[in-house]
């Protein structure tokens, strides 16, 4: 019987929003978070968390701190991560330590303490291209553009002799390509998680979100995808600008549906041992978004398609949900434009929300409130 669960990452993006999930389904939730300056500006409790979270301020790397956050718990979320993928090809040291070194830390202390079910946050970048297929039919797995094909503005990969490919849903049987530390130490997660589940008994899943987008994805914060970047452009009046030519396409999953899967993933027996997408199962095109966006927020600015392209950038990956819906009873349930409009909402308000706190505590520091 699950009563007690802990969140690595729990006062993130994704790791807040599951924490209320859970809390409403009457578990107890402990989160341990390092609070990063870069996700959380302030080392301080965001005020977004849920107040019966119980947080423990502690790095995944410190033993000390994981051995006190599993202290009664049945089953642990494993989210704690750095996740900015150009970081991640600089900031080396920094993105091993905290992704590989913090999971290491965690699974030692899982020896001595196992818990009922472990769940790894694991990532679509592991996959690099998604799966493509060519006129013969046949299924392309290895697809990369080359840096000369980009600076030609050849947007499209091409199979290797020339042909033209079109891009399929990834399923979790698509070989790894990895193209960035940050992918390589998020397959390393997942793959030190299943591992080391299966040697002590710990029923594990690795879950591998898609572009998850919602409330709380801070702007500051790099993991914040084209939709928020999007979002506070046309709250500007600005146009988004796009890169390429706008049509490369993704999997856009609403944060209530990855914490509806992450549920399960706790829930359903069968999901032990299993790598399994979590995605929308719908794929647009960066430029459709833009003026899904636009449409939603009742702005008349069209994106400006910048033909320039970011180096590392995949041109399309989206979802195969099949295993996700067949073993986890999954289903996504958040229409894209409903959550787009969310998002903007959420991002008008942040700002609102912001000075009502600031000032609310420069009220408190002079006792002129509680
Ligand atoms: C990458 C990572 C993914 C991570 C996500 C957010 C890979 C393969 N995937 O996804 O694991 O969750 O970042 O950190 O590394 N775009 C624009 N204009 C902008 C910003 C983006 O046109 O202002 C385009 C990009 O060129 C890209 C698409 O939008 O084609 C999506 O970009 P982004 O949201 O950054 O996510 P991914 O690159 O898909």
């Amino acid at each position: 019987m699950i009563r007690r669960v802990l969140i690595t990452g729990g006062a993130g993006f994704i790791g807040s929003h599951l924490a209320d999930e859970l809390l409403a389904r009457g578990l107890s939730v402990r989160a341990l978070d390092s609070l990063h300056p870069q996700v959380h500006g302030e080392r301080t409790r965001p005020a977004y968390l849920a107040r019966e979270v119980e947080l423990v301020v502690g790095d995944v790397r410190d033993p000390v701190a994981v051995r006190r956050a599993l202290e009664g718990v049945d089953a642990v979320y494993h989210f704690a991560a750095r996740v900015g993928v150009g970081q991640s090809m600089y900031e080396v040291t920094e993105y091993t330590s905290v992704n590989n070194v913090g999971t290491a830390v965690l699974l030692e202390a899982l020896i001595e303490r196992p818990v009922q079910r472990l769940v790894v946050a694991s990532s679509m970048s592991l996959y690099g291209e998604g799966l493509y297929r060519g006129a013969d039919e046949q299924v392309h797995t290895n697809v990369v553009r080359t840096s000369t094909q980009l600076l030609r503005g050849e947007w499209e990969p091409h199979a290797p002799d020339g042909s033209a490919l079109v891009p399929v849903p990834t399923p979790e049987s698509k070989s790894p390509t990895l193209a960035s530390i940050y992918a390589l130490s998020k397959y390393d997660q997942e793959r030190m998680c299943m591992m080391m589940g299966a040697a002590y008994k710990i029923p594990t899943v690795a879950l591998r979100f898609f572009n998850v987008y919602g409330p709380r994805q801070a702007l500051s914060n790099p993991y914040t995808g084209v939709l928020a970047i999007f979002a506070a452009r046309f709250l500007n009046n600005k146009p988004p600008l796009v890169f390429e030519d706008g049509l490369q396409r993704r999997d856009f999953v609403h944060v209530k549906d990855v914490v509806a899967a992450c549920r399960l993933a706790l829930e359903v027996e069968e999901a032990a041992g299993d790598v399994i997408n979590i995605g929308s199962g719908q794929a647009f095109t960066v430029v459709e978004v833009a003026n899904r966006m636009a449409r939603v927020l009742g702005k008349s600015i069209a994106p400006e398609i910048t033909g320039s392209y970011r180096v590392g950038d995949i041109r399309h990956c989206t979802a195969d949900i099949g295993r996700a819906r067949r073993v986890l009873g999954y289903r996504p349930s958040v229409d894209f434009d409903a959550g787009l409009g969310e998002l903007a909402e959420w991002l008008t308000s942040q700002q609102a929300t912001d000075r009502v706190e600031t000032m609310r505590a420069e009220l408190a520091s002079r006792g002129l409130s509680l």
